[in-house]
């Protein structure tokens, strides 16, 4: 199995700066990576809450933690309701949270899940299989006008109308049920010059989908209301987005409480890979760190 490469490892930990003793959430554990990277500085006394709403991730994120198993506590969970995962757990202040926004390469590289182009399966893209939606529902579903609106506002995809167009009139004929249908329909429907471009073509259209399956905005947007209330003083949150869409959110949330006073912003501007972590890690590349410590 090859693991999840932990994009920006060292700057998590830098940032995040972990203390013995301390708490912190690994809201997006995945196979556990950069919780991995965590953890010995916890030691001694110290506890990780490590949250995954993929149950299969979460499987082996344990398995891999299992040296640090009093220290390390899974729980299968959205990070949108974060503040009832820790109260459940009699927690209600925590010394650090880490995001890592998006899918690990175990989810992407399994055909079965249902989010790659390059891998035919079926059009899934639950990152939590056991409840919502899947991305072959929302094709049979939306209106040609509701579709054309989700590749645009969520897969900032240009040929968005002729996109959504070309799955309607498919669909009348034959149920979407594959990655590799949906991928070869959208290549049909981009403009010649668009279809055998350095970005496959169906690029947008897939993020745009996981996007809406997995309300991922929604839950980002909800993660950074509860924020303020669940960092301790001194306490510290580290935010990973990998698209513009989560970006905007993170830096609008993050000027705004340093506004209010809740908190300072550690990065001017945000943390990127180097070009040698692109090269060995090329899925870092669109890698954005942003940090803030909750002011005492
Ligand atoms: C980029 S991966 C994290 C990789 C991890 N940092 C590592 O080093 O292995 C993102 C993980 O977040 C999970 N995830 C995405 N949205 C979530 C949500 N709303 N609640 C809980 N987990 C979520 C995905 O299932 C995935 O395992």
């Amino acid at each position: 199995m090859a693991w999840h490469q932990p994009a920006l490892a060292h700057e998590v930990v830098e940032f995040l700066a972990p203390h013995p003793g301390q708490v912190v959430v690994d809201g997006t554990v995945g196979t556990g990576g950069h919780s991995l990277a965590i953890l010995p500085h916890l030691l001694p006394g110290g506890r990780l809450v490590a949250v995954d709403c993929d149950p299969e991730a979460l499987r082996l994120a344990e398995q891999r933690a299992a040296e640090f198993a009093p220290q390390v506590t899974c729980v299968h969970g959205n990070f949108r309701e974060l503040p009832e995962i820790l109260a459940r757990l009699g927690i209600s202040q925590v010394d650090g949270v880490l995001m890592d926004l998006g899918m690990s390469s175990v989810q992407v590289d399994c055909a079965a899940r249902g989010f790659s182009f390059l891998k035919d399966g079926p059009l899934d893209m639950r990152m939590d299989p056991t409840q919502g939606t899947t991305a072959d529902e929302l094709l049979t579903r939306l209106s040609l006008e509701e579709l054309a609106g989700i590749l645009e506002a969520y897969g900032e995809e240009r040929f968005a109308r002729r996109i959504a167009r070309r799955i309607v009139q498919a669909r009348r004929e034959q149920p979407i049920t594959t990655t590799g249908q949906l991928a070869r329909l959208v290549r049909e429907a981009c403009p010649a010059a668009a279809r055998w471009g350095r970005l496959h073509p169906a690029t947008r259209t897939f993020q745009a989908l996981r996007i809406v399956v997995n309300d991922e905005l929604g839950a980002l947007e909800a993660l950074l209301r509860h924020l303020p209330d669940l960092l301790a003083p001194g306490g510290r949150a580290v935010v990973l987005t990998f698209h513009s869409l989560e970006d905007r959110l993170v830096k609008r949330a993050f000027v705004q409480g340093a506004q209010d006073g809740i908190w300072s912003v550690l990065t001017k501007k945000p943390v990127r890979p180097t070009p040698t972590e692109v090269s060995q890690n090329p899925r870092a590349r669109s890698a954005k760190l942003r940090a803030v410590e909750r002011v005492s």
